[in-house]
């Protein structure tokens, strides 16, 4: 069964006070609204995760994630946070390949791959993002562009490891710019990479893999956006720091 999943990616933003207080807003009206068919996946910075995993305790349809983890398993990273820590204390999802991973810190295809592994080794489910500049949007080429991230770092999984994975299209010129794809070009990318997972994996897999779309996803626009028969859910940057426009956004699923 496909999941609809709404995931907030925090970034480098909040404190610890206003990340408790974000927290507590969510799961209360989780708890107040018994919403269960949308999973919300919270994924603050390294620090907050034990806290707010406290904070949701065991709130259905609230999960905990982080937003990266190291490649390695354990030892000598100064400043690196391993998949087996993040298990140790309930974490549940971590997001790898986040197109600022893949800039900023020069994540390769090959090193994305290697963290997938870890995650799925430590019964982490890993959000992997993929998503093309504009560029190569302009240039026609965003299919075969995605799809050759996916090839490259998740096709070498067997296929019960790869049924567990969860995908998040981000087309990179729409992340934080407020230009979001419209929701047929959305349609369109999640069905090209369901079709290119059914080659390599079979059907079943492909059509019980959930495909998030991310970039500028708000409360006005998610409707739309969600409505679509191939996008599962959605990977929220800013608009996931505000608790009421991380709701509307789940509500309007
Ligand atoms: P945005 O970020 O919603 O602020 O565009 C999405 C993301 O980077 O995951």
């Amino acid at each position: 069964m496909r999941k609809k999943i709404i995931a907030g990616n925090w970034k480098m933003n909040l404190t610890f006070d206003e990340g408790q207080k974000l927290t507590s807003e969510i799961v209360n009206m989780y708890k107040d609204e018994k919403i269960k068919d949308v999973i919300a996946v919270l994924n603050p910075p390294f620090p907050h995760l034990f806290p707010v995993k406290k904070l949701v305790g065991d709130t259905p349809g609230i999960f905990v994630g982080a937003q990266n983890c190291s490649d390695k398993e354990s030892g000598a990273f100064t400043g690196e946070v391993s998949a087996k820590i993040l298990a140790s204390f309930g974490v549940n999802y971590v997001i790898i390949g986040h197109s600022e991973r893949r800039e900023y810190f020069k994540e390769s295809n090959e090193m994305l791959a290697e963290k997938v592994k870890a995650a799925l080794a430590n019964g982490l489910t890993p959000i992997f993002c993929c998503g093309e500049s504009l560029d190569i949007r302009n240039a026609g080429t965003h299919e075969p562009n995605v799809k050759f991230q996916l090839t490259d770092s998740l096709f070498n999984l067997s296929a019960s490891d790869f049924a567990k994975v969860v995908i998040a299209y981000e087309p990179i010129w729409a992340i934080g710019t407020g230009k979001t794809a419209t929701s047929d070009e959305a349609q369109e990318m999640h069905l090209a990479l369901r079709r290119h997972i059914a080659t390599k994996y079979g059907k079943d897999i492909a059509n019980n893999i959930s495909i998030l779309y991310g970039g500028s996803m708000n409360a006005g626009n998610a409707a739309d956006l969600l409505s679509k028969p191939d996008v599962d859910g959605g990977l929220i940057g800013g608009a996931s720091l505000k608790s009421r426009d991380f709701l509307e956004i789940i509500k309007s699923y």
